[in-house]
């Protein structure tokens, strides 16, 4: 499903955050990755997520090649594709849990009936459903990731992304989302993990590490 190789990334400001990874993840499967602050976790889920290409190396996203993608064809596959978790929800604030998981479907062009039975569906699988009309102020932050989690999953992508997705939550709450992210897995998804906690990376069936922009295994 993913497959990344020989990728490298240098920023225009000339940090070389990655440098010939390696990394391949099969259909359904379920991998974490963990390293510490500044090895390149993010940058590693932009590139796999499609929101930055690699300056070197090439990248097979369920056996297409995206390197010589346009930006707009890239969005139209990440959008179909892929599923994003990230530490901060990056939810919106003056919208209501529930068209903020309708979102995804309003930037594909899903009429609005569609869009708001779908946002039910995925907020019903994270437990929320009686929040739906709650915006993200009125949530907890346990609460506000697992709105997150209905957002990335409404789209009914294959490959859900998640950068450090319990790294602002408590035990409690980090353990509802792992919880959650297993299920999607159980229930087919290709699912990448990426945190510095031991204990979530120990919940997929295999680990790699990145140290210093490079991954070992
Ligand atoms: N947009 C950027 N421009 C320049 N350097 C960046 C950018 N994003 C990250 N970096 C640098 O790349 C390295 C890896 O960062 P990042 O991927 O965010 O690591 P992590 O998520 O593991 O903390 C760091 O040295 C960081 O300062
Ligand atoms: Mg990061």
């Amino acid at each position: 499903m993913i497959n990344l190789m020989h990728a490298s990334k240098i920023y225009v400001n000339g940090v070389r955050a990655l440098s010939g990874i390696d990394f391949a993840a099969e259909d359904g499967e379920f991998v974490s990755i963990i390293g510490a602050s500044g090895s390149g976790k993010s940058t590693l889920v932009h590139l796999l997520g499609l929101l930055d290409t690699p300056s070197d190396g090439r990248y097979l996203l369920d056996g297409e090649d995206v390197s010589a993608l346009r930006p707009r064809e890239l969005a139209a596959l990440r959008g179909r594709k892929i599923g994003f978790i990230f530490q901060h929800f990056h939810l919106i604030e003056g919208m209501s849990a529930r068209d903020n998981v309708a979102l995804p479907l309003l930037l594909q062009g899903v009429r609005r009936e569609e869009r708001l039975e779908r946002a039910d569906e995925a907020l019903a699988a994270v437990g929320l459903s009686h929040r739906a009309g709650h915006r993200p102020a009125e949530l907890s932050g346990g609460q506000q990731q697992r709105v997150a989690v209905a957002r990335a999953i409404v789209t009914r992508p294959r490959v859900l992304l998640a950068d450090e997705p319990t790294g602002n939550l408590d035990p409690a709450a980090a353990k509802d989302v792992l919880a959650l992210l297993c299920e999607l897995h159980r229930q087919g998804n290709t699912v990448v993990l990426i945190t510095h906690d031991m204990a979530a990376a120990g919940r997929a069936e295999r680990t790699l590490y990145l140290e210093n922009g490079a991954l070992l295994s």
